[in-house]
């Protein structure tokens, strides 16, 4: 059964709808009959993912808005043309971009990167649980995190403070909307894997093979579509390299850095190197 939100007739909003991710997700609340509004700065991959949505699903009401998620004003429109557009139930924060910046440089990657990835997220989440509060009516936010948010590999320093930042907030946000309305608003953390999409494959076009280590961009949305259905809060996607086993011992072993008084990171200190093989040794 699907999470009441997700129901024909009803507008879902995705943020970078246009490829990837975010488009896989947008033609899967299609199929569920749910009127789509797909937003991307992307405007030539956007106009193609809705002449392909089109070409498959001659029925879709769609609605494709050009905006970039770091513009107040974008945002505004998006909100607005989205609720003059149907009752939105399911809002899908998905745009974002991974940029390397270290701890001690790049400033500007940094607020380039949050801006993107924190803080429009949080902007829209803001306008649409407030609408939602002040209507009656079962509606879901979906925030996008990643596993470089909970086991924060090493590398990409501002993309893996942003994911944790998202997992926090919208912990903070499921536990308050739980306070304030039970079950009628409900919040999500998506947690993708290694995925097949332009962010990991920047150069891939319709005919580029998969490799065999990510999954699909359509497993995550089908992945999406069955753990709110069973109403989870983590909607966890495993990846063609790592099991939902190994998942979670690593999971457990960065948790264990604290309560065990490791090193931060120890799972790529080389001390440590030989123990964390042992932990997951038999799997
Ligand atoms: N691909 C993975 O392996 C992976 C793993 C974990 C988490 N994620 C997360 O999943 C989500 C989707 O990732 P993806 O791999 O599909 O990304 P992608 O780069 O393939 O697609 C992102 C889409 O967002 C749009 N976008 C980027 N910046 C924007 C902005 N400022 N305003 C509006 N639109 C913007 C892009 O134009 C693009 O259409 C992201 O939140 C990402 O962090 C991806």
């Amino acid at each position: 059964m699907n999470h009441p939100a997700i129901r024909e007739g009803a507008v879902a909003v995705v943020t970078g709808a246009a490829l990837g991710i975010g488009y896989a997700i947008a033609r899967r609340v299609a199929r569920e009959g749910m009127n789509v509004v797909l937003f991307d700065k992307d405007a030539e991959a956007l106009d193609l993912a809705v002449r392909a949505l089109r070409r498959d699903m001659p029925d879709a009401r769609l609605l494709a808005i050009k905006g970039d998620v770091t513009c107040e004003d974008d945002l505004h429109r998006l909100h607005e043309q989205s609720c003059e557009f149907g009752e939105v139930s399911l809002l899908v924060n998905n745009a974002a971009i991974l940029k390397g910046a270290g701890p001690w440089e790049d400033m500007a990657g940094w607020r380039a990167l949050m801006e993107v990835n924190f803080w429009s997220l949080l902007r829209l989440q803001q306008m649409f649980v407030e609408t939602w509060l002040a209507h009656e009516g079962r509606a879901a936010i979906v925030n996008v995190g990643s596993k470089e948010g909970i086991t924060t590999r090493p590398g990409n320093a501002a993309y893996s403070v942003s994911k944790a930042a998202i997992k926090v907030l919208t912990e903070q946000l499921a536990h308050e909307l739980r306070e304030r309305v039970g079950a009628r608003i409900s919040a999500h953390l998506l947690i993708p894997g290694y995925t097949f999409t332009p962010m990991n494959f920047p150069d891939m076009t319709a005919d580029t093979p998969k490799p065999d280590s990510p999954w699909t961009a359509d497993q995550v949305a089908e992945r999406l579509i069955e753990k709110m259905g069973e109403g989870d809060f983590y909607l966890f996607c495993e990846d063609n390299e790592a099991s939902w086993e190994l998942d979670q011992r690593r999971m457990q072993w960065a948790a264990d850095d604290l309560i065990q008084k490791r090193p931060a990171l120890s799972r790529w200190h080389k001390d440590y190197a030989d123990a964390f093989a042992a932990s997951i040794a038999d799997l």
